[in-house]
């Protein structure tokens, strides 16, 4: 398959996605995005590659009653690697209301697509610690 500029549009749709269902605590999509074998470098991880699911399981059980969590990609990037593979990079802006009042944060995150069986699979991410 060829790449085009729908499939960054449908990337986009699905970064979106993605950080819409972690802000919301809802496995089920954050599961049906994602490569059972999924491999992540993030700052919970002490530095370490975590493979599979369930790591990340884990905080999403945690957050079972979010409060309200806007996350919004600056400046996203997709980068088409081939028709069936794809790298997106933006700062996860996450604005959230805390005892305190309005937080905001933000971290640097790279994920990476890939397309089998005709649909786009999250297979990899690299998400920076709180900057
Ligand atoms: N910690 C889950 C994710 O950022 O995809």
């Amino acid at each position: 398959m060829k790449p085009c500029r729908s499939d960054e549009q449908e990337l986009l749709r699905l970064s979106q996605q993605l950080l819409d269902s972690i802000a919301a605590a809802d496995w089920q999509t954050y599961e049906s995005l994602c490569d059972p074998d999924l491999t992540a470098f993030e700052p919970e991880a002490l530095g370490l590659r975590v493979t599979g699911l369930p790591f990340h399981r884990f905080y999403f059980e945690l957050a079972a009653a979010p409060g309200a969590v806007n996350s919004t990609m600056i400046e996203p990037r997709v980068q088409m690697l081939s028709a069936d593979a794809a790298v997106i990079t933006y700062v996860r802006l996450t604005q959230r209301q805390e005892d305190s009042g309005p937080v905001s944060r933000r971290c640097e995150e790279t994920r990476v697509w890939q397309r089998r069986d005709g649909r786009w699979w999250h297979v990899h991410f690299h998400r920076s610690a709180n900057s």
